[in-house]
C-alpha cells in the first residue's frame, strides 16, 4: 500500500480509472494542498468551535440528503452558531461532490451520497468506549447503515492551522483478512438477512428495528471484523503499520473499509463519505466483497 501524491486536481479520464484503481487496491491518495479548501471565516468559524466530551457523538454530523445536522452540543452552541455550522457543512459537502464528480468522473453514477462529519476534538488520549476508539487499527462499518456491498470511501480535511493529523495503517483487507483463520471470522453465507437486534436498536434512540437497518451477511461480517480487529491486542501489536502525518491544509482520500487504519493524534477535521457500489468497482477482484465471497465461497449480499 501506498500514498499517492496528487498534485493536479483535473485528470484524464485514463488518470481518473487509474486514481480508482489505486483506492480499490487500498492506497490512499494525498493532496498536499486540498482541493476543497474553506473560505477563511468559515475555517475561523469551525476553529472556535468547542464540543463537550460527550459518549454519545464521536463528531458532529451532516445528513446531505435531508440537509440536517446533528450531534451539535446545544449546552456550548447558540442557536445561531448552529445555523451557522450547518451552512458550513453543507457548503464543505457540496464542494467535495463537486470536486469529486470530476476528479473520480468514473464513480460519480454509483455512488451514494453519505454524511459528512467535523471532528472537532483532540483525538489524542480521547476517552471513548473500546469498539468506538479512533486509535486502535480498524476497518470501517456502519452499525446503523448497512452498505450491502457498497464500499466506504471517506474524503477528508485537516483544517487544523498548523498540527498533522497523525495516522496509522495497516496492510489492505484482502492481506489482513487472510492472516486469521476461517473459523476466527467466517463469513455466514446461510444466515438470512439478520436485524439488528433491539438492545442496539434501544441504544442509537429506536423503538424498534426498522426495515433500513436490515444488514446483508455481508455487513455482519464486516461489523463483526471491526469489533475483532479492534478487540485483538495481539493483532493491534504485531500487525504492520505505516504511520502518516497528514499536514494542516492537506486533503486526502481512502476505502475505509478496507485499509485498517487508526488516528492517533490531531484535532479539527472535516469528513465527507461516499458509499460507492459494486457495479462501479475498476478492480472488483480486491474488494471486500470479492474476497469475502471467494472465502466463503458463497454470494454474500
Ligand atoms: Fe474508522
Amino acid at each position: 500500500m501506498a500514498v499517492v501524491h496528487v498534485a493536479s486536481f483535473a485528470p484524464t479520464t485514463e488518470q481518473a480509472r487509474e486514481f480508482c484503481a489505486l483506492l480499490e487496491a487500498g492506497d490512499i491518495l494525498y493532496f498536499p494542498r486540498t482541493p476543497v479548501p474553506l473560505a477563511a471565516d468559515d475555517a475561523a468559524f469551525l476553529l472556535g468551535q468547542q464540543q463537550t466530551d460527550s459518549s454519545l457523538h464521536k463528531n458532529i454530523a451532516y445528513k446531505p440528503k435531508v440537509d440536517k445536522l446533528s450531534g451539535v452540543d446545544t449546552k456550548t452552541a447558540s442557536p445561531a452558531a448552529v445555523e451557522r455550522l450547518h451552512t458550513v457543512m453543507r457548503r464543505y459537502s457540496q464542494s467535495v461532490v463537486a470536486f469529486l464528480a470530476e476528479f473520480l468522473a468514473p464513480y460519480q453514477a454509483n455512488w451514494q451520497l453519505d454524511y459528512a462529519s467535523f471532528r472537532p476534538q483532540e483525538e489524542q488520549g480521547r476517552d471513548l468506549p473500546l469498539r468506538r476508539r479512533n486509535d486502535l487499527l480498524h476497518t470501517d462499518a456502519f452499525p446503523t447503515r448497512p452498505t450491502h456491498g457498497a464500499r466506504i470511501l471517506r474524503f477528508f480535511n485537516n483544517i487544523h492551522p498548523s498540527r498533522t493529523r497523525d495516522w496509522v495503517v495497516s496492510d489492505p483487507f484482502a492481506a489482513t483478512v487472510r492472516q486469521f483463520a476461517p473459523q476466527q471470522i467466517a463469513p455466514h453465507p446461510g444466515s438470512a438477512l439478520s436485524r439488528l437486534g433491539k438492545g442496539a436498536a434501544r441504544a442509537i434512540g429506536l423503538g424498534a428495528a426498522i426495515p433500513s437497518l436490515r444488514r446483508s451477511p455481508y455487513d455482519d461480517f464486516m461489523m463483526r471484523f471491526h469489533n475483532f480487529l479492534k478487540e485483538n491486542p495481539q493483532w493491534q501489536t504485531e500487525c504492520a503499520k505505516y504511520p502518516f502525518q497528514f499536514p494542516a491544509g492537506s486533503s486526502w482520500m481512502v476505502y475505509t473499509d478496507t485499509v485498517p487504519h487508526a488516528v492517533l493524534a490531531g484535532q479539527y477535521a472535516l469528513e465527507q463519505t461516499f458509499l460507492v457500489r459494486p457495479e462501479a468497482m475498476v478492480r472488483p477482484e480486491v474488494s471486500p466483497l470479492k474476497v469475502l465471497e471467494e472465502i466463503a465461497h458463497a454470494p454474500l449480499v
